[in-house]
Formats: C-alpha cells, structure tokens, sequence
C-alpha cells in the first residue's frame, strides 16, 4: 500500500491511541507514536507491532515541556496531521489535584498548538473529547446541539477548555482545521488481543471493574446506586467498541485532510446510539463470559448522570462512519483481554 500523510498521535500508547494507531496504519498513513508512559505501558507498543508487522517510530516525549514539543515539531516538520490523545483522564484524581490535570492537560494542547502556529503548513488536529461536555443532558439522544454544562470535575473542564481553546484558535489560525470527537463510553480490545485498556490502579471504569472481579483481581463490583428512574433503576451509558471509535477517527482525519472541506472545526458525537443499563451490561458480561458475577447493589456514586446516549446522525451522514460492533463484541474482546493479562 502506498504511504499516505505522516500523523503523529499523542498518547499513542494509550487504550484509544493505541487502537487508532493500528487503523491509522492499516489505511497506510506513517505514525509517529508520541507519549509519555505516565499513564501507558511500553508492552503496547509491542502489542502494536505485532499486528502491523513493522516497527512503529515512537517518541518518548512529555508534551507539558515546552522544549521537547519544539523538537519534536522541528523532528517531524512533514507531519499532516495530529490526532491528540495524551491526557490525564481519571475524573476523581482530578477532583483531588485539578492543577495537575489543568496542567497536563489544556498545557500540553497549548504548546502543540503553539507549534502548530510555528509550523505555518496545512495541518489537519483531531481532539480526544468526551461526551461528559453534556452533563446530564435534557434531550435524548444527545445532539451535538446540546447545550454545554458547567463541568462536574476539573477532567471534564479540561475537555470543555479544550474544545473552547480549539475552536479559537481555529478562528484566528486559518492553516488549522480541527475536529473535536465526543466520545461516549469507549471499552472492549483490539480482536488479536495484542492490545487493550490497561487501568493503572483501582479501576474507575465499569468493564475493567467487571473483568478484573470475574477474573478475581477484585473481590466484587458494586453498583452504584439502583434507585435512578430508568428501566432496571441503574445508569444508562452509550458503550462504545474501541475499534469502532478508532475508526471513527479516521474517517475524521480523512475530513479534515480533503482540501475541498472548508469548514474549519466541527464537533462529532462518537456512540453507537443505543443506551445500556449497569444491570444490563453486567448480564451481557456473564453471558458471553459464563461467569456469574460477583456484585452488590451499592450507594449512587457522585456526580454520576442518570442517563447518556448518542444521536449519531451527523457522524453517520457526514463523517460516513457508523458502529458496527455491538456489546457483546466489545464485552467478549474485553475479557479474553482480561485472561490474557492474567497469563503474562
Ligand atoms: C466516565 C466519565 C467520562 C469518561 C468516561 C470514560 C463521569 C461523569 N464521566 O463516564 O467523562 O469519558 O468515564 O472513561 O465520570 N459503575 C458502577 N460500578 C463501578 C463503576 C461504574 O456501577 O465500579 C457504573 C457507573 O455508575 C455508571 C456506569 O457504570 O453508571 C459507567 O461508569 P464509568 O465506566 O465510570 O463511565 P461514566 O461514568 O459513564
């Protein structure tokens, strides 16, 4: 396959980044991996390699230094593209130290843009945001019209800053054009299982708080709270395959990368459309797994939105990207991820 544009992904080791990385690569662009390992494991990086079949450049870089980002930048002057995962993502650690995710996160965007600026060639810049912009959101499914609320943790600020500091500099940048994807509730592993999410620490997560409690590294997943006014009386997220959001990101990048696309930024939900309850998820996991769970029904966790699902409509019309996989597809690649762990 011919070589496309040279993209550089930040985080690139991480449980999306790395997941983009191997699609990003199977369409024939270059990647330079960029991450830091703060919160990522050097095994991934094998774990890409062995599906490719090639060496990967990867760049061990800490995007909050300003220096490296320059060499960096000045390294890979040819670059197309930025895909930017790198972030601290762990909602309460980011109660207990906001300077650092205020830092790390809206930071590290500030210098790449920066660089960006100094580069003055076309680039095309994708953003890792989330679909907890929305808060608990008054309509379902949520639009990308939805109105924003204040952040419940300084995480999600950083996001909403993030995509605020984006479209601004969009607007004064004319060389730049941006997507900003709102990720609903991304889980499951690469089908080779060379690759997946790898929680440092107690996981926040559901799926990796189920998996790891099937497999025995936790006592018990407790649910948190089963007193909601929904079906079953537990949360309702929007679950996503990590492929089918990988791919959502190429499909992104091929957007901005056509010269013929004027608009300059634009927002994308990036779900499957169709809700799930904690209960439901739970009885999906002991189907595909044949495992009875070990839970308990807990008390409601703060700050936790009753309900969030996405309208897909302008991904599927404009970015021609849809979810493919379904939960069951996701849950199942999760757990053989899980035993495969448990084997190294
Ligand atoms: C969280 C973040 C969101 C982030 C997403 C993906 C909030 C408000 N949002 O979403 O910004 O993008 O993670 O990383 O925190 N649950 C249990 N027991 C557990 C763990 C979770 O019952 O041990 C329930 C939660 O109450 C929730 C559902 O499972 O209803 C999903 O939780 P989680 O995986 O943490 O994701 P979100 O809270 O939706």
């Amino acid at each position: 396959m011919s070589k496309k544009s040279k993209i550089i992904v930040t985080g690139g080791l991480g449980f999306i980044g790395s997941h983009t990385v191997v699609e990003l690569f199977s369409e024939g662009y270059e990647v330079i991996i960029v991450d830091d390992l703060s919160n990522s494991s050097i095994d991934i990086l094998k774990g890409i390699t062995n599906i490719v079949k090639s060496d990967i450049i990867f760049e061990k870089i800490d995007l909050k230094n300003k220096i490296s980002v320059k060499e960096l930048f000045n390294k890979h002057k040819d670059i197309s593209g930025i895909i930017h995962f790198a972030a601290s993502k762990a909602i309460g650690e980011s109660v207990i130290e906001p300077l650092k995710y205020y830092e790390n996160n809206l930071g590290s965007l500030i210098n790449i843009l920066q660089e960006i600026e100094n580069l003055n060639t076309n680039i095309s810049f994708i953003f890792s945001s989330s679909c907890t912009v929305y808060g608990q959101a008054l309509n379902l499914p949520i639009k990308e019209i939805e109105s924003i609320k204040k952040a419940e943790s300084p995480y999600g600020n950083t996001k909403q800053i993030g995509e605020e500091i984006i479209e601004d500099f969009c607007k004064s940048y004319n060389k730049i054009k941006s997507i900003s994807l709102r990720y609903f509730n991304p889980i499951g592993a690469h089908p080779s299982i060379e690759i997946g999410e790898l929680p440092i620490g107690k996981p926040e997560n559901l799926i990796p708080f189920i998996t790891q409690t099937a497999i025995g590294k936790r006592e018990k997943l407790i649910v948190f709270g089963n007193d909601y006014p929904t079906q079953d009386g537990t949360c309702i997220r929007d679950y996503i395959h990590v492929i089918d959001l990988a791919k959502a990101h190429i499909k992104a990048l091929e957007r901005v990368l056509n010269p013929e696309q004027k608009s300059n930024y634009d927002v994308f939900n990036i779900g499957t459309g169709k809700g799930y309850s904690v209960m439901e998820v739970i009885k999906t996991f002991e189907k595909v797994s044949s495992h009875k769970l070990n839970y308990t029904i807990g008390p409601r966790r703060k700050g936790d939105i009753i309900e969030a699902y996405a309208d897909t409509k302008k991904a599927n019309k404009i970015l021609d990207w849809h979810a493919k996989l379904s939960l069951e597809d996701a849950i199942l690649s999760a757990w053989k991820w899980e035993k495969k762990l448990q084997e190294l």
